[in-house]
């Protein structure tokens, strides 16, 4: 048994529809969750920035004792969870592996999209973790540098959409049957994809499945936590009532409260 809480990071607001989920698979669990909004996005970023800024935010975690920590963001899993991995104690589980596995599982054509930044797209890490899985299912990825900045910025529905479906044009007459949300931004505006795609498309967001590898990976270790206290942290180095806002929206948690952190030191 291990009473620590679990930790998150993410470029901003997006580990909010990982949260979500680990909360939900995982009730009796304490979390804390970092979003480096100052310094979103990570997407149009080199490697070598990526992983620094993805360092400071591991090290945060550390300073609050997590058990373990999930990269709830697909651009620092692709560019920078394997030199972190070897930095750390603690077993980091990232979005792109359990992203794969359910994109595999769900698409019945063997056509599978994926749409993310520039950086996960340029990795080809779901391309490849995919195709490990299955060699036969084609892979058909789309870059969208736009759209992580513009959820973000908490715009309206229509210039969301209108957004998404600029961002898909690329992958027209692909044929498709699934589409990876490869960015954990994406899910808060879940709803535009699924106008922007129809009915017959299926959306697969990497968060179900990570809740579920956190689930399984804590059983194994027997990490579970025994005693009855649960609490959930928020923190950003951004602007932490736009922070709160975003996941008291996103969460239905009318008190959740963020706090400002200064991770550069
Ligand atoms: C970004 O910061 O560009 C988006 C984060 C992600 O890839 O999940």
């Amino acid at each position: 048994m291990d009473n620590r809480p679990i930790g998150l990071l993410d470029s901003g607001v997006g580990g909010f529809s990982i949260v979500k989920k680990v909360i939900n698979k995982l009730p009796n669990e304490s979390t804390i969750f970092i979003g480096d909004s100052a310094n979103m996005p990570y997407g149009n970023k080199s490697q070598e920035q990526i992983i620094e800024l993805t360092r400071r935010s591991v090290k945060f975690l550390l300073s609050k004792n997590v058990k373990l920590i999930i990269f709830a963001c697909n651009t620092a899993t692709a560019a920078a969870m394997p030199t972190l991995q070897k930095e750390v104690d603690q077993q980091i589980i990232g979005v792109i592996q359990s992203g794969s596995l359910a994109a595999a599982r769900t698409t019945m054509n063997k056509k599978v999209a994926v749409v993310a930044t520039p950086v996960t797209i340029n990795s080809h890490a779901y391309q490849k973790e995919i195709q490990f899985r299955n060699p036969e299912i084609e892979v058909s990825e789309v870059a969208a540098p736009e759209l992580a900045p513009l959820i973000e910025a908490q715009k309206d529905f229509d210039t969301n959409l209108k957004a998404v479906k600029d961002s898909l044009q690329p992958l027209k007459g692909k044929n498709f049957d699934t589409l990876v949300l490869g960015c954990t931004h994406y899910p808060i505006i879940r709803d535009e994809f699924a106008q922007a795609l129809g009915e017959k498309i299926q959306i697969v967001d990497p968060a179900d499945q990570v809740a579920q590898y956190t689930y399984n990976v804590m059983r194994r270790d027997g990490l579970f936590n025994d005693s009855n206290e649960v609490s959930h942290e928020y923190y950003t180095t951004g602007d932490p009532e736009k922070f709160s806002e975003m996941g008291r929206a996103f969460l239905g948690d009318e008190n959740l409260i963020s706090k400002q952190v200064d991770t550069e030191n």
